[in-house]
């Protein structure tokens, strides 16, 4: 197709001026290429809410070159009939979807582990404790080596995007330079992100903690610093902050951290983000009692130190008192539900439908490396499969999520959850263009025999066997960042 953005250009490390640091970082990144108006006619599909997919079969979609979405037109029969219809069109790219492709948002990744990618499908064998400590604590603590969290992050973050994922909420590690890093790399190449540097002091073992709350605190304000200062509208990469967990972080970091989180007030997106794990076992739960001794509940204490509202993503949130459900609905905050971490780590089945009947926001992660899978449409399915799980063992159908959930939890729900759903999740006008083409016909893994005039059918043939080799363009913010035809 022509017309498109370029690609980012080439970047290596030794063309960095900052080593990750905290200079001013001058990036040749993915932000700085040029948009163009488009107009998409074709089959389009999003979320308008947890019980409806509106699927468009023959619709145009303008946008303008903000990458904001100017038009979702449904009465126009081709993309040339759009331009000459919407002022200041006229010469837009016009990209015509091919009979097996459709248009659909850009998917959200709400808990993803980005030093920990190397270790995907390895460390199964043990339950959360054994496999932090054998597994997670030893490469976390390896980004004392920042040139390894270039190679690394690079890789990733282009995995992410090629798997659709748009938006992703990243934890880092415990290292300020690696960290910024990960924010360089996102901007980069185009991706929307929330990081932040992860906060330990107590718990963890093989040197993957920090050497004081003061230090800690610093670095993650220095963090803060270096994202705002590299995305000072916080457009694309939004820093938050990072407490592991509950066991982790002593009362004082708490503390300290909470009160970095009061101080985004006043910049230009208000609060500060937070993110942190929740209630994943019950070991974890009683090693937090234990840390924090008093609160009535996990979310107590997250709410004490000022780190709940609605711009909080909470990992995991299985082991959950009527209490802890009680605190999360009442503060906003969301859960990041990752079925197949849980699963592969014995934790527990997250009651999502609990969740969502109390009006909790609720996306799905990919919890890389305890989850093997970078997908986000692999997290669709084993949200499913979990539901389904809790439906055999309590002899209830209530549980089971349904096909336009699913969906939601993908795009609206995650957006909700990470406080962007003002900006991205679905193609309400207006909304930032964060797109994927699919074509479910250059995916040998898909086979549509039959179906090829079912637009639902064709959805969730994707959805559950469709893989990277289906989404051919991937657009953030209104540019081509990734997919096969980039
Ligand atoms: N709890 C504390 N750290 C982690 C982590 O890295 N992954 C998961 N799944 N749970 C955690
Ligand atoms: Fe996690």
């Amino acid at each position: 197709m022509s017309g498109d953005s370029a690609p980012p250009p080439a970047y290596t490390v030794s063309e960095r001026r900052d080593g990750g640091g905290d200079a001013a970082a001058v990036l040749p990144d993915a932000t700085r290429t040029k948009r163009t108006r488009r107009v998409f006619h074709g089959r389009i599909i999003h979320s308008k809410s947890l019980k409806e997919i509106e699927i468009l079969p023959q619709a145009s979609l303008g946008v303008d070159d903000t990458g904001t979405i100017a038009f979702l037109d449904a009465t126009v029969t081709s993309a040339g009939e759009a331009c000459a219809k919407h002022k200041g069109f006229t010469h837009a790219e016009q990209i015509t979807l091919k009979p097996l492709q459709f248009l659909f948002p850009g998917l959200i990744d709400t808990h993803m582990h980005a030093p920990q990618y190397p270790n995907m499908a390895l460390g199964m064998e043990g339950d959360l404790k054994e496999w932090c400590e054998n597994w997670t604590d030893p490469i976390e603590a390896s980004y004392t080596d920042t040139a390894k969290a270039h190679r690394v992050y690079r890789e990733m973050v282009r995995k992410e995007l090629d798997n659709g994922s748009t938006t992703v909420a990243y934890n880092s590690s415990i290292h300020r330079e690696a960290t910024n890093v990960l924010a360089d790399t996102c901007l980069e190449f185009g991706q929307r992100a929330i990081i932040g540097k992860l906060c330990i002091l107590v718990g963890s073992t093989h040197g993957n903690w920090e050497a004081s709350a003061t230090q800690s605190i610093a670095d993650e304000a220095k963090v803060v610093a270096h994202i705002r200062r590299i995305d000072p509208t916080g457009k694309l990469v939004m820093p938050c902050i990072q407490p592991r967990a509950g066991s982790y972080v002593p009362p004082e970091l708490m503390r300290g951290l909470g009160g970095i989180a009061s101080e985004g007030e006043g910049h230009n997106e208000g609060r500060m983000r937070v993110q942190a794990h929740m209630c994943e076992t019950p070991l974890e739960v009683s090693d937090m009692h234990d840390l924090h001794p008093g609160f009535a509940s996990y979310a107590d204490m997250y709410d004490h130190y000022g780190l709940l509202g609605p711009r909080t993503i909470l990992a995991h949130c299985i082991h959950l008192s009527r209490r802890d459900m009680d605190v999360l609905a009442k503060t906003g905050a969301g859960v990041a539900h990752n079925a197949n971490s849980n699963t592969c780590l014995t934790d527990g089945w997250c009651r999502v439908r609990e969740l969502l009947d109390r009006g909790i926001k609720v996306g799905l992660g990919t919890d890389c490396s305890a989850g093997y899978s970078i997908s986000i449409l692999n997290a669709m399915r084993q949200a499913s499969n979990v539901s389904r799980h809790l439906t055999i063992a309590t002899d209830e159908a209530g549980w089971k999520l349904s096909f336009e959930e699913l969906v939601y939890l993908a795009t609206m729900g995650g957006a909700e959850a990470c406080s962007v759903d003002k900006t991205v999740g679905n193609f309400e006008v207006g909304k930032a263009f964060d797109a994927l083409v699919v074509d479910v016909g250059l995916d040998d893994n898909i086979n549509t025999n039959g179906w090829e005039r079912d637009d639902m059918a064709l959805l969730k043939k994707w959805v559950f066997m469709g893989d990277d080799r289906s989404i051919r363009k991937v657009f953030v913010d209104g540019r081509l960042v990734a997919g096969k035809d980039l």
